[in-house]
């Protein structure tokens, strides 16, 4: 019987050779024919609704219909597809946001009376959603210290439904013991879910060590370009299919030409994070003994325990690091307008190198008591290293480390003179922030 000509043929994806590594899977996991002309680029259904058979159910238990973009959309699916193949994970979908996906995950596992357990290092976002949103439904959150989070054992009990880590952190770099995690987590039969947004599937895949999801801010390294917003959710296919249901209803689908251009990013995934990993490395090496900068935060400058842990878990260290300035804030002011090719702008992941204050931007929400207790201090500076060339970011982030003046930053810091750092700014008598 011939197929109704309304009806839009959902194909299979083409399979890869288990063997391929992750730069020939970049390029051709997501593959899938296109009916219409043979695009070698998948087309953009930028569509809000599909046209389908009269016989909708029965098309829809055969997967072969597509019915609102708020549901699925092709493009969407591609998106996922490639995730899911770089992750080596049995499902994956496509937010409208890294928030996106990880409220509707959490939404979907945790019910009144249940317990999260979460490191205090956390994105901003993912913190107001545990300490605002969440207990209004009845959700406790076990906060841990990043003392306790050597001993995963000791802080999940009988009511922890899930564990909710990020590694390393936002943007203190801090690294966990995903495996040592997990099985704390399932020794209690709770959920590991772990935010990969910072190492990326290139420098790390959480599920082989043993988590239960994975979440993304895709508007960092895996679109790549600081052009789109989205997310992305990896796991098992049963727990994937029930965030899936709560994310219909919630809403926060990803726009069909946002997900073609995070396909389009995450093919060059493998050969940016390389260059990202080199060029934090060289930062690195030109800054740490740098009389303006006290102390640089990167994967496994903790110290041996934490080196141990990026060895074992880590391919490389990623394009992101923090220092924190000598001068406070007024250092910071100085250093930021320095700067002259990486640009002073929030967010990170971009193929061009950003600088920002997580005291401002990221974590502006905290108190100057909970941001004081958390090490975001108003000198703490994040800098994300793009690809650009590794020598000319060492030379523009050395100029810009020289320019500050320590005289005149500490007179300006001591008199409490409020500059363009604007509210952190320490106030007088508080220059122990620095
Ligand atoms: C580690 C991490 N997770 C999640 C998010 C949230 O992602 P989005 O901004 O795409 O909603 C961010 C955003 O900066 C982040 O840094």
């Amino acid at each position: 019987m011939d197929e109704p000509a309304t009806a839009t043929k959902r194909r299979r994806f083409e399979p890869l050779p288990e063997w391929v590594g992750p730069s020939t899977r970049a390029v051709h996991a997501g593959q899938r024919g296109d009916a219409n002309a043979g695009a070698v680029v998948f087309p953009i259904y930028q569509t809000s609704t599909f046209r389908y058979p009269a016989e909708f159910s029965e098309a829809e238990r055969s997967g072969d219909v597509h019915l609102y973009t708020r549901l699925d959309n092709p493009t969407q699916e591609v998106a996922a597809e490639l995730l899911r193949s770089l992750e080596g994970a049995e499902a994956a979908r496509v937010f409208g946001s890294g928030m996106g996906a990880i409220s509707s995950t959490l939404l979907t596992f945790l019910s009144p009376g249940d317990e999260v357990v979460a490191p205090e290092d956390l994105y901003g976002g993912t913190l107001d959603l545990l300490r605002g949103l969440l207990p209004r439904y009845g959700v406790r959150v076990r906060w841990v210290s990043a003392k306790e989070g050597e001993s995963p054992e000791s802080v999940v009990g009988s009511s922890t439904r899930l564990v909710c880590l990020e590694t390393p952190t936002n943007p203190l770099l801090r690294v966990h013991d995903l495996r040592r995690w997990a099985d704390a987590a399932h020794s209690v039969e709770a959920l590991l879910m772990v935010d990969n947004t910072i190492a990326t599937p290139i420098n790390q895949r959480p599920i082989e060590l043993g988590a239960d999801l994975v979440v993304h801010s895709a508007s960092k390294y895996l679109g790549g370009h600081s052009d789109l917003i989205a997310g992305a959710l990896a796991g098992r296919e049963e727990l994937v299919a029930r965030v899936d249901e709560t994310h219909k209803v919630l809403g926060s689908p990803l726009d069909p030409f946002a997900a073609f251009l995070l396909t389009r990013g995450m093919k060059t995934l493998d050969l940016r994070v390389a260059r990202h990993n080199t060029n934090a490395r060289a930062v690195v090496e030109a800054i740490r003994d740098d009389p303006a900068v006290t102390r640089v935060f990167y994967p496994g400058a903790e110290g041996p325990a934490a080196q141990a842990i990026v060895e074992r878990q880590m391919q490389g260290p990623g394009g992101l690091l923090a220092v924190e300035l000598a001068g406070g804030a007024p250092a910071v002011r100085s250093f930021l307008g320095s700067l002259r090719l990486v640009h002073v702008a929030a967010s990170f992941g971009g193929v061009e190198s950003l600088a920002s204050v997580p005291s401002q931007t990221s974590h502006r929400g905290l108190s100057p008591t909970e941001s004081q207790a958390r090490g975001i201090r108003s000198g703490l500076v994040r800098l994300s290293l793009g690809i650009e060339e590794p020598a000319d970011l060492v030379r523009d982030v050395t100029e810009a480390l020289r320019s500050i003046s320590p005289a005149r930053d500490r007179q300006h810091y001591q008199s409490g003179s409020v500059g363009t750092t604007g509210a952190t700014v320490a106030q007088p008598g508080r220059a122990a922030d620095s």
